[in-house]
């Protein structure tokens, strides 16, 4: 590995950096290879704006999460905070789920509630959504880790119960 990119923010900046790869399938490999330098059990997409190959997801299968801002399978995709004010839902949220190759799709191990407030504006209620993000991926992670999530027919139980809605008044 001759690069290491370490990223917080919008990674348009990375995108510039790894337009070097030939093809998707090139730069899932080098993703892969370097993955597995650190042999982790669970590969955690936060704001990895990147559709996987069939090959990557199927090697991660059942071990690679995302967190995506809406309450899926209600838009998918980008723009979700403005896309559910335009829709005009009362509620919005997140959900933790594993990667399958349909994007934004995939067993859904938790998901939270916020309410839409009429004088929200995408910043808002974006601000509101991602609260709640950063209670539920830690607790997801936390589950996964202690071998707690048990997917079946495409969904996600967790052992002991716990429960996998969170609904914030706020
Ligand atoms: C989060 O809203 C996440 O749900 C989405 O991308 C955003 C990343 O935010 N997939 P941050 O960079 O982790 O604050």
């Amino acid at each position: 590995m001759s690069i290491v990119v370490l990223i917080s923010g919008r990674g348009s900046n990375m995108q510039a950096l790894l337009r070097g790869f030939p093809s998707r399938e090139a730069f899932d490999a080098a993703l892969a290879h370097a993955i597995e330098g650190f042999a982790p059990r669970l590969v955690a997409l936060a704001g990895f704006m990147r559709v996987f190959t069939p090959g990557f997801v199927a090697r991660y299968a059942g071990r690679l999460l995302n967190i995506h801002p809406s309450l899926l399978p209600a838009f998918p995709g980008l723009d979700t905070h403005a896309r559910a004010l335009a829709a005009g839902v009362k509620t919005h949220g997140c959900t933790v789920h594993f990667v399958t190759e349909e994007l934004d799709h995939g067993p859904i191990v938790i998901q939270a509630e916020v309410p839409v407030r009429k004088d929200d504006s995408p910043e808002t209620l974006a601000a509101r959504v991602l609260r709640q993000e950063h209670i539920i991926y830690p607790r997801a992670a936390r589950w996964f880790l202690d071998d707690k999530l048990v997917i079946r027919d495409g969904k996600v139980r967790v052992k002991g119960n716990d429960a996998q809605l969170l609904v914030s008044p706020d």
